[in-house]
């Protein structure tokens, strides 16, 4: 199977986050993918209508997106820990906080091309400060949360992370700490992880 990534996407990390937990990189290739949200890239495009990473292309030729398709997809390839647990209660409590930190990076990515692709006349920070205020009450919540995040990790934590590491590396200067200190010293520990180490976010 193909891996269409690229190493600025949250969404793609948390991909390749869940592919290294769960053993399943000998049956991978990673393949670095450029995207724009002006330009289409027309390989993508022939295989994914919405133009996005990640894409998984499985051996028959078909394609899977998006992200968390394709990780219930390859949670359901090894039979060890899954991501998604089949308990209803973890089941649902995982992909919730899945959609928490997946909304954290739509907004997240979004302020992003707002700020380093719109052009300066044509920025509306009103739009801007309220993406940013969702983010931050997501965190809220997610900060509620993580004072009883157990050691387990699963496909929710594995967004997460994804979502903590984009803002650090896309919004230096926003300090999600300092009011989340639940949420900071899970990010610090959970980040010693080797699949979330070796996946760190980076200019694609
Ligand atoms: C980024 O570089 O910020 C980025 C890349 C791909 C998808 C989303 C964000």
């Amino acid at each position: 199977m193909e891996l269409w990534f690229n190493t600025g996407s949250p969404f793609a990390r948390k991909v390749r986050i869940l592919a290294r937990e769960k053993g399943l990189l000998s049956c991978l290739t990673e393949r670095p993918t450029i995207v724009s949200p002006v330009e289409v890239n027309e390989d993508l495009a022939r295989l994914n209508p919405l133009v996005k990473i990640p894409m998984l292309v499985l051996e028959s030729g078909e394609s899977l997106y998006d992200s968390r398709v394709i990780c219930e997809y390859l949670d359901s390839l090894h039979d060890g820990e899954k991501a998604l647990p089949a308990a209803a209660a973890l089941r649902f409590a995982a992909l919730r906080r899945q959609a928490l930190a997946d909304g954290i990076c739509d907004a997240a990515v979004l302020c992003r091309y707002e700020h380093a692709v719109r052009p300066e006349s044509l920025r509306w920070t009103a739009w801007a400060d309220a993406q940013m205020r969702k983010i931050c009450g997501v965190l809220e919540t997610l900060e509620v949360d993580a004072g009883h995040w157990t050691g387990a990790f699963d496909l929710g934590h594995m967004a997460t992370v994804s979502a903590l590491g984009y803002l650090d590396f896309r919004f230096g200067t926003f300090n999600w700490r300092e009011l989340n200190p639940n949420l900071a010293d899970w990010y610090a520990q959970t980040t010693r992880r080797a699949s979330v180490a070796a996946t760190a976010i980076s200019n694609p």
